[in-house]
């Protein structure tokens, strides 16, 4: 059976198939880059599929610089020294080439490259986006090694923000990186927990976008037709890591998830973004320990769409019970806790992630209105476990 192989014009120029990590070259060219900055993270820097690409850029005449001081939950000080090496090194662009990690540092440090604000006044507020002068953003190829946060289809990036202990989403249009390489082989080596924790991101995503509220059928179908790959994919993926075409299906369905949500997301996200820069909990892990509370939590809002989720899936049980049904046994064979105090969360700090996670962009997006005392309701469902609530 052969394995499938595209090229995509939207939302941005993507070489999907295996092996086409060869192409960083060209994607390079395409975006008149010279010498990249490549941004990855730590663990990846070591690995002989890196060493690969940097080999495969020398050899082409457009020698990088690696970067790759950063941290799972990145810092803002990890993408000032980014930006202090890209100068340094008199760089034109930057390879963001990794996990989620990895690829918004990258991208941000690209957003960074030529401005004279500081990054937090590009925090996706308003139009504060505007502040930035365009003309000082890099150009970007993406090259992501996970597939979950979609960053490498996306416009912003999530960066905490240490002095206030808090994640900001940093965004600007012009973040969505111009080159996209989709390559399932460059997957195969991510860990069965890392292919759960990531799939379930992308599930989130999608989940989120779908129920959100406003009309927008591209972002509809993108968020339905994500689900099924992820529902098709991710327990092959995660059964046997080898697999390519699962992996292929869930590194499309990563990308689409971060496309639909520019819908809209809403609570497990709003939630999971404090709870992950207080307890530096990974951010797809703590989506998919809330999911079920959230659904639960926006059932009255949410039954029709999650019936018509259902049908699409094939699921056995149509309906929002069938539904609810397929997360929790997906849950439990990925390996996922069912509550947030199996992460070490425990309900002290309840007061404080709701009234964050109110303030937090992704909240809005909830199809049931929600301020601090509903997320806080969330909160304290999801520690103790009790899917009732
Ligand atoms: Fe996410």
């Amino acid at each position: 059976m052969s394995l499938p192989v595209g090229n995509w014009n939207y939302p941005t120029h993507t070489r999907f198939g295996a092996g086409r990590i060869r192409e960083l070259p060209d994607a390079c060219a395409a975006l008149g880059i010279a010498r990249p900055l490549l941004v990855t993270d730590p663990g990846l820097a070591a690995l002989p599929l890196l060493a690969a690409a940097r080999d495969s850029l020398a050899a082409a005449g457009r020698p990088a610089s690696v970067f790759s001081a950063l941290k799972p939950n990145p810092v803002g000080a990890n993408v000032e020294a980014g930006v202090a090496q890209y100068r340094a090194d008199g760089c034109d662009g930057v390879i963001a080439f990794g996990g989620g990690s990895a690829l918004d540092v990258g991208k941000t440090v690209a957003l960074m490259a030529g401005q004279r604000r500081p990054l937090w006044d590009f925090e996706d507020c308003g139009d504060n986006y505007l502040r930035a002068d365009p003309a000082g953003i890099a150009p970007v190829v993406a090259v992501p090694t996970t597939a979950g946060t979609g960053s490498e289809m996306g416009r912003a990036a999530v960066i905490v923000n240490e002095a206030e202990q808090r994640k900001v989403i940093v965004f600007h249009p012009r973040m969505l990186p111009g080159e996209v390489i989709m390559d399932p082989e460059l997957t195969v080596g991510l860990p069965s927990k890392l292919t759960a924790w990531t799939g379930l991101d992308a599930l989130a995503h999608c989940l989120e976008a779908w129920c959100a509220p406003g009309f927008h059928p591209l972002a509809d179908g993108i968020a339905l037709e994500g689900m099924r790959l992820i529902h098709d994919s991710l327990p092959r993926a995660y059964a046997d890591g080898a697999d390519l075409r699962a992996r292929g299906d869930m590194l499309a369905a990563a990308g689409m998830g971060a496309t639909a949500f520019q819908k809209g997301l809403g609570a497990i996200h709003a939630l999971s973004h404090p709870v992950g820069a207080h307890y530096d909990t990974h951010h797809g892990l703590t989506n998919a320990v809330f999911m079920p509370y959230v659904l639960v939590f926006n059932r009255p809002a949410i039954e029709t769409r999650l019936e018509a989720a259902a049908r699409y899936l094939g699921l056995p049980q149509p309906g929002f019970d069938g539904f609810l049904q397929w997360v929790m046994a997906l849950r439990e064979q990925l390996d996922i806790p069912h509550t947030l105090a199996e992460l070490g969360v425990d309900a002290a700090a309840a007061g404080r992630i709701a009234a964050e996670a109110e303030q937090d962009p992704s909240a809005a997006g909830n199809p049931v209105p929600v301020k601090a005392p509903e997320l806080e309701r969330i909160f304290l469902a999801a520690v103790a476990g009790r899917l009732d609530a």
